[in-house]
């Protein structure tokens, strides 16, 4: 079978060429698979990722900036159950997760949700998809790296030294410009540039460092444990941790990442559904666990308005300020690597996005020398870089949340649509209790939108009007999907992969 790569003829029928027609004509999977494989232009991604890697990709992703600044504005809403408020949080990720790996293992391709939608969904949803996930990865990269600033100058106080605000802060924030965050960007875009073998080694080691520094939080909240401290368990009743479990939802973003991955795993139907499976256990794991030994170790009141909790947690317990450096090193390495792996996941998916002819094509061209899409990196790396030094993300920040959550419904629901329309494809995971569990992932996601603030569906509904706005301007004229003819589109709809993806 060949797949064309270019535009084809125009296409034949009039329905076609109709709206209508074009936002619900469906990617093939067949198509995408071969694309990935060896039918697409130029040089291709380079396969050097095991299930370590690609599981490091995505705790790198996840665990991090959340866990680390938000007890002292969750414990207040949930009191102690806040550790419930985790697992809620954390059941919802993992209804998502097991759509994610199901659909990874069928569509290992590097565009995440974004392919799944464009297989199951058409074209419209596709691109809905694909702009919400730029305020998954982008914005959010932008939002996380802006807390650069305050660790660096945490760390920094020990020596008695810290950056002016001028240096440290964006404008509106009280300064110029925040100086810390651009530069993490800008390295993390340099690592990605030169390989993404090298970016993954660097990422593993930064996430075990941070894994340590939590564990190690754990180990010395645990020797002053009150269980105590758990009585009453839900002094603001069910709808308060319902509230909590909203808020720190935030910090399970991102364990999708390691699906971003598809053209640059050694085995992807195999590994990519393992990675994203194990990363949503360690991480829930964690995360459950440093809530519990936080509430152990102090009653849940004097959370409520405390800043960096866990750090004074460790200082008050063990009587040694140099705990406080050590825990804001972790937070600057922690930064590092979410801005390292979700730069990385956003390149991926506007490489494949650029692919299909819905954004330029630079984004999709990758470099003969380092096996990765150079000037698409740079560009984005760059564009980050200035967002996280200019401009203070608060309302932004929380529209990740909302970008993320639709995403991730969509991609329950795609589960559902593939399983009916194309129950004979090879599924190398397979989501239990089909259909409850796609089922309900999409409704927990719903709800979760849901309990988001006015605000954020404001800035939410600006953001899809732009989106739409650059579809019809550039994407609807450019895609490829809608410029096979008729005949093309139907040999490939057709044509079932066996054994997708396997290289
Ligand atoms: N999950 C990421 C974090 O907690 C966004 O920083």
């Amino acid at each position: 079978m060949t797949v064309p790569t270019s535009p084809g003829p125009a296409p034949q029928d009039a329905s076609s060429t109709a709206l209508g027609a074009q936002l619900l004509r469906r990617k093939p999977i067949s198509q995408m698979i071969a694309q990935a494989n060896a039918d697409h232009e130029g040089p291709r991604l380079v396969r050097s990722f095991g299930v370590l890697q690609l599981t490091m990709i995505s705790v790198g992703a996840t665990l991090g900036t959340g866990i680390l600044v938000i007890l002292g504005e969750s414990v207040p809403l949930a009191g102690p159950a806040i550790w419930i408020s985790f697992a809620i949080a954390g059941l919802a990720a993992l209804l998502s997760a097991v759509s994610y790996a199901e659909m990874a293992g069928l569509v290992p391709v590097s565009g995440s949700s974004y392919s799944y939608t464009y297989a199951t969904m058409g074209e419209g949803m596709a691109w809905i998809c694909g702009w919400c996930l730029v305020l998954e990865y982008a914005v959010s990269v932008a939002a996380v790296a802006v807390g650069a600033g305050q660790y660096v100058n945490e760390a920094l106080g020990i020596f008695g030294q810290v950056l002016p605000d001028a240096l440290s802060q964006p404008p509106g924030s009280g300064g110029m410009v925040n100086i810390p965050a651009m530069v993490i960007v800008l390295l993390a875009t340099v690592l990605l540039v030169k390989g993404a073998k090298e970016s993954a080694w660097i990422n593993t080691s930064i996430v075990v460092i941070k894994v340590g520094i939590l564990l190690f939080f754990c180990a010395v909240a645990f020797t002053a444990f009150n269980a105590g401290n758990f009585e009453p368990l839900l002094p603001m009743g069910a709808a308060g941790v319902s509230a909590a479990a909203s808020r720190v939802f935030f910090s399970y973003i991102g364990f999708d990442a390691a699906s971003t991955a598809g053209e640059e795993a050694k085995n992807p139907t195999r590994d990519m559904p393992r990675a994203i499976l194990l990363s949503m256990l360690i991480v829930t794991t964690i995360y459950v666990l440093v809530a519990v030994a936080a509430i152990g170790a102090r009653p849940w009141g004097w959370f409520d308005g405390t800043e960096a909790a866990l750090v004074k947690i460790l200082e008050e317990t063990t009587g040694q300020p140099w705990i406080g450096f050590v825990f804001a090193v972790g937070a600057v390495l922690a930064i590092a690597s979410i801005v390292l792996t979700v730069l990385y996941g956003q390149t991926r998916i506007l490489l494949s996005m650029s692919r299909d002819g819905l954004i330029p094509k630079i984004f999709s061209r990758v470099s003969r020398r380092t096996g990765t899409p150079v000037a698409g990196t740079i560009l984005v790396g760059s564009v980050v870089a200035l967002t996280a030094g200019l401009v203070p993300l608060g309302a932004l920040a929380d529209a990740t949340s909302i970008g993320t959550l639709f995403a991730f419904a969509l991609v329950n629901i795609a589960v559902i649509y593939l399983r009916r329309a194309r129950p004979e494809l090879e599924r190398t995971f397979r989501v239990p209790l089909f259909p409850l569990t796609p089922i309900l992932g999409a409704v927990m996601c719903g709800y979760l939108m849901l309990n988001l603030g006015a605000d954020t569906w404001v800035v939410f509904g600006l953001w899809m009007a732009v989106g739409i706005a650059f579809y019809f301007g550039y994407g609807r004229r450019h895609s490829k999907v809608a410029a096979l003819s008729t005949a093309e589109y139907l040999e490939l709809s057709v044509s079932s992969p066996t054994k997708a993806g396997t290289p």
